[in-house]
């Protein structure tokens, strides 16, 4: 083990790692187009934080936006102890003013690929995420061998801002904000050009010169190594495929948590997502090979975003002679299911406990409200309160709650195949209390949307926790005398994120062990914005003393001046 069995050389070896930032807007072209977006320290993607399992991660955080505030929340970091850094407005803390400092202070305890974004209103979709690589303890190993790595955190690119996009979702009629203009890979990509334009008809060629902001990614390996690629999705809206031109890859890792390993030829990545795979360069080491990002589960009106494997000696301005690989088809889904179905724990990852306390099964619809259109859970479409609801519960103000708790089921007549038979909904909190130390069961159940014939793919992502994923099917989920015949007990994966395939179903099994308040929701942010998540309320009294900053707002606020002149 990492510390030779003394506790003391292992707390000398976890070291504390200091950030200063400060986020701000800043003109940026990552597709060749300048616009405005939110960044950090003067850079896009934010910078990246690399620590090892153990470290305490320490950001000082400056808003330098000039008229809203900001929270950053540490995507897979499950906050153990310390739910207050978790970075989501109205839940967690308190939204940072402009010119005021937050200091996020937690430990990464596991290995692991993560990112970081923005997680008020749709900051993420402004730009606002960077990547946080965790490697393992000193004295341990990872479990499979490499040469080199290589990181690669994936998004989608939007020209309008985020405020148009934000007024268009809740305006009547409702506006939607469409496809994305660009991919980027580390924040570049190529609009309304190709980097293989000789194989794209129609399409001319990026010319990048002068412009170093979009200029082709490029990840220089030499022959005969083995690397890993630390993928990572925080797209708004898009569905991802990753290809390799000639080159396998072995999925090692998903979230955090290793896999049992498995070989393929491209690997879907849903926002939120993030994976581990090796790639052996094993190819003809005279050229040069694309990595080419498509758009999977809605018809793409996007080119792919393309970068270069650069075999070296070669030189990296020597585009590869072959055409990009094609990702599949966007609606393919038997081959993402395929793909999906494969990812399983690797020996030695804890199982899940044999039996559930609870089980909440969520029906995801589209609906409309007085003339808007939102995502609801069992027919409530989640809105956040003014008061950050950790805080609130922590210090057991009342109001905090609606009077009526959201429901733990949906009527098992639900027809999934088709539009809401009552297409009206309501707002509410979605707040769900669980109880310390309890097995949770969630059963996400995904159905037709408004229109006809229309199914989309979510990915639910959980904040505070891993969760393993039981099992997955089409229609609707079997209820009581179905369900348990339908789970894997034996090896199911622990992730933070999970999809729901159109029309089916996805169950998943946690344990309330970590006192705090987590948001559960769809990672797509124009679907999070339209209220299509839930608040788990986990053990609330056994959270710590809250601290100030993250109470300095709304209800909290005015409760602590009260007690201060008690
Ligand atoms: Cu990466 Cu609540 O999200
Ligand atoms: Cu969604």
């Amino acid at each position: 083990m990492a510390c030779g069995g003394l506790l003391l050389q292992c707390a000398e070896a976890a070291k504390a790692r200091h950030f200063k930032w400060e986020v701000s807007n800043m003109f940026w072209s990552p597709d060749g187009e300048e616009k405005v977006l939110i960044g950090i320290n003067g850079q896009f993607p934010g910078p990246t934080i690399r620590a090892k399992a153990g470290d305490t991660i320490v950001v000082e955080l400056k808003n330098a936006l000039h008229t809203e505030g900001v929270v950053i929340h540490w995507h897979g970091i499950r906050q153990i102890g310390t739910p207050w850094a978790d970075g989501t407005a109205s839940i967690s803390q308190c939204a940072i003013n402009p010119e005021e400092t937050f200091t996020y202070r937690f430990v990464v305890d596991k290995p692991g690929t993560y990112f970081y974004h923005g997680h008020y209103g749709m900051q993420r979709a402004a730009g606002l995420y960077g990547s946080l690589v965790v490697d393992v303890a000193d004295g341990e190993d990872e479990p499979f061998e490499y040469d080199g790595e290589l990181n690669l955190l994936l998004s989608d690119w939007y020209h309008e801002s985020i405020y148009t996009q934000m007024v268009g979702l809740s305006s009547k009629p409702f506006r939607w904000i469409g496809e994305p203009q660009s991919l980027l890979i580390n924040g570049r990509g190529q609009f309304n050009c190709s980097l293989a334009a000789a194989h794209t008809p129609g399409s001319n060629q990026c010319t990048t010169s002068g412009n170093r902001q979009c200029a082709p990614v490029v990840f220089p390996v030499l022959p005969n190594k083995t690397y890993r690629l630390r993928v990572a999705s925080t797209t708004s809206l898009a569905s991802l495929n990753l290809v390799v031109g000639n080159h396998k890859l072995t999925v090692v890792e998903a979230d955090g948590n290793y896999v049992d390993p498995f070989v393929v030829d491209d690997i879907d990545i849903y926002s939120g997502d993030s994976y581990s795979v090796l790639l052996t360069t094993d190819q003809n080491p005279s050229s040069n090979y694309w990595v080419s990002v498509g758009v999977r589960g809605r018809q793409p009106k996007t080119a792919p975003a393309l970068a270069v494997l650069n075999y070296r000696p070669n030189r990296a301005s020597r585009l590869p002679a072959l055409a990009p690989p094609a990702t599949p088809a966007w609606n393919d889904y038997a081959h993402s299911k395929a793909f999906t179905y494969r990812i399983l724990a690797r020996a030695g990852t804890p199982p899940p406990p044999a039996t559930s306390n609870r089980r909440i099964e969520l029906l995801n619809t589209q609906n409309r409200m007085d003339g808007h259109i939102k995502w609801s859970i069992n027919n409530v479409s989640m809105v956040l309160p003014a008061t950050p609801y950790l805080g609130s519960l922590k210090m057991g103000l009342k109001s905090t709650l609606a009077a009526v708790r959201p429901a733990d089921t949906f009527g098992r007549g639900y027809d999934v195949t088709r539009p809401p038979a009552n297409p009206n909904t309501t707002v509410g909190d979605n707040v769900y209390v669980l109880e310390h130390n309890t097995t949770v069961d969630v059963v996400l159940q995904n159905a037709n949307a408004l229109a006809n014939n229309v199914s989309e793919v979510h990915p639910w992502h959980l904040h505070g926790h891993d969760f393993w994923v039981l099992g997955y099917g089409d229609g609707a989920f079997p209820g009581d005398a179905g369900y348990a015949a339908r789970l894997n007990l034996k090896n199911p994966p622990l992730r933070n994120t999970a999809v729901i395939f159109p029309y089916g179903w996805t169950a998943i099994r946690f344990v309330a062990d970590n006192p705090g308040v987590w948001a559960f929701h769809c990672h797509i942010e124009p679907h999070l914005h339209m209220g299509m998540g839930v608040i788990f309320a986990e053990a609330v009294d056994r959270v710590g003393e809250v601290p100030k900053a993250a109470v300095s707002c709304g209800a909290t606020a005015t409760a602590l001046m009260a007690n201060d002149h008690v």
